[in-house]
Parts: C-alpha cells; sequence; structure tokens
C-alpha cells in the first residue's frame, strides 16, 4: 500500500481540499495537538474505539439495549473531532504515509457510516439489525485501526523524528566551534559526527538544537529565522513548523513535538555540546 502510485491522484486532491478547508493557524495548531505537546488524533480516538467494542460487549449481552445505543450515539459524535484531527495531520505526511493513511481514513469513514446507519437502525426500534451494522462497523473500524498502527509503529508518522539523533551524539563535552565563528542572531549548522546541530548565539549565550525538524526531517538549518532575541523561533522550510530557538518549544505546527535542545558550554571561546 505505501507502493501504491495509484493513490497519488485522490491523495494529491484531498491533501489540497483539506489546507484549504483548514486554514487558519490556531485551528490547525489546535487539531495537530501544538498546544498539548504531543499529536491530538490518537487522545481523540479513544473514546470512539471505546464507546464502539463496549456497544459490541453489551451487544452480546441481555437487557443492555438502551445502554449499547447511549454507547453508540457517543462513540458516532466523538468520532467526528477524532476525524478532524486526523485529516490535518493526513495532510502534511509524506506521499508513502498519506497512501496508506488515505485507505485507514476510508475504512474509519466506512465504518462510521455503518455505525450512524446502526444507530438509526437502534432508534427505530430494529435492534438486530442495529446490532448486525454494529458488528460490521466494529469488523471495518478493526482494519482502519490496524492501519493506523501501521502508520504509527512501522512508518513512525506522528512520532519525533528528531529524537534519534540526540542518542548519536557523543556522551562527553566535545567541541564544535569556536564562538566567534558563530554569527549572532542567525542559525549555522555544524556536523558532530554524522548528525547535524542548530547553532544559535546572542553574545556569549548560545544554544545548540536537533537540526533535523521533528516532524518529518526537514532542514531547520534554512528555515528563516522570526522575533527577536531569546524569543527568536526557526520556521522549518518543508511545512512551516515553528520552534523557539531558545528551548526548542513548539511554537506552530504541524510538529506537535518540542524540537530537541542539546546541553551546550562555552570554554575558552570554544563552543562544546553532549548527549543529554
Ligand atoms: S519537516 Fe514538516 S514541518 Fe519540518
Amino acid at each position: 500500500m505505501e507502493e501504491a502510485r495509484g493513490l497519488d491522484g485522490v491523495s494529491d486532491k484531498l491533501q489540497a481540499a483539506v489546507t484549504a478547508a483548514v486554514r487558519p493557524q490556531r485551528l490547525r495548531d489546535l487539531l495537530h495537538g501544538t498546544w498539548l505537546g504531543h499529536p491530538l488524533h490518537p487522545v481523540l480516538v479513544q473514546v470512539p474505539v471505546g464507546a464502539f467494542v463496549s456497544t459490541a460487549i453489551l451487544d452480546l449481552l441481555p437487557g443492555a439495549r438502551k445502554a449499547a445505543t447511549t454507547l453508540l450515539a457517543t462513540g458516532t459524535a466523538a468520532a467526528v473531532p477524532a476525524l478532524a484531527a486526523g485529516w490535518v495531520d493526513w495532510s502534511q505526511l509524506t506521499p508513502e504515509r498519506r497512501r496508506v493513511g488515505l485507505v485507514h481514513a476510508g475504512a474509519n469513514a466506512v465504518a462510521l457510516g455503518l455505525y450512524t446507519a446502526s444507530l438509526l437502525a437502534r432508534l427505530s426500534g430494529r435492534t438486530a439489525r442495529g446490532k448486525a451494522l454494529g458488528f460490521a462497523g466494529l469488523t471495518v473500524a478493526g482494519l482502519g485501526a490496524y492501519l493506523g498502527g501501521h502508520l504509527a509503529y512501522a512508518q513512525a508518522a506522528g512520532t519525533n523524528q528528531a529524537a534519534p539523533d540526540l542518542a548519536r551524539l557523543p556522551a562527553e563535552w566535545t567541541e564544535v566551534c569556536s564562538l566567534a565563528s558563530v554569527p549572532e542572531r542567525r542559525t549555522v549548522v555544524r556536523l558532530v559526527g554524522d548528525v547535524p546541530v542548530l547553532i544559535y548565539r546572542i553574545g556569549d549565550r548560545v544554544s545548540a538544537l536537533v537540526e533535523r525538524c521533528g516532524h518529518e526531517t526537514g532542514p531547520l538549518g534554512e528555515g528563516e529565522v522570526t522575533g527577536e532575541g531569546w524569543n527568536a523561533c526557526v520556521v522549518c522550510p518543508w511545512h512551516g513548523s515553528t520552534f523557539r530557538l531558545s528551548d526548542g518549544a513548539v511554537v506552530h505546527g504541524p510538529a506537535a513535538n518540542n524540537q530537541p535542545m542539546i546541553p551546550v558550554r562555552v570554554v575558552a571561546g570554544r563552543i562544546e555540546i553532549r548527549q543529554p
């Protein structure tokens, strides 16, 4: 599925539609989970998944018709914000991940349709039909969940792509360059082993961050620096994630995690870094 280029036509059109539909930066940050420090979509899906699985269990028990219908209505309503957050995250993924994500979303859309039909059937008194539609929904949602797991655990969508670089830095303090070779209020990139490190300085104070963007490894060293002093931020040139240079805090998504900071010190005019 990751290689299925035939999905790209639909995928590209949907990506453009999602981007056009969710324009305000605040809304995008809200749905990405930038304010939370973790992606929001996996948090939101817990409610519909829990409600739908519980509905299936109650459907197997006698005398639980009302409780099952209540849970099903809860799950169906809770699926809407989960779906919105998922689409916004999906629109900023690489093509391979978007292909899998498209089928994941398609399966979940079919499941939601089945659950909605199940709810309507139950509300009109056709309980047996409602139960059958509910079990069909659970089966299709299971396929969608499997693909969601593949996206998260095999393709690492939504994980902090910068974190592995920290482990590849030297454990001991290691010289990077001279303080004088780093221009003030601009970012420079220096390689430590094969790990690119982003360095920013004002006077004698220096900060160092992993240079590969935590969202999809974009080159932060090529990003624009905005703002002033220690409130200055670097904007990723790939999808616009914005990180504060003093502490790595994510200010705007699509990244939902902070950019990892690297311990740094200045000794006799030389900048040194080490693993946290
Ligand atoms: S790689 Fe996507 S925002 Fe940096």
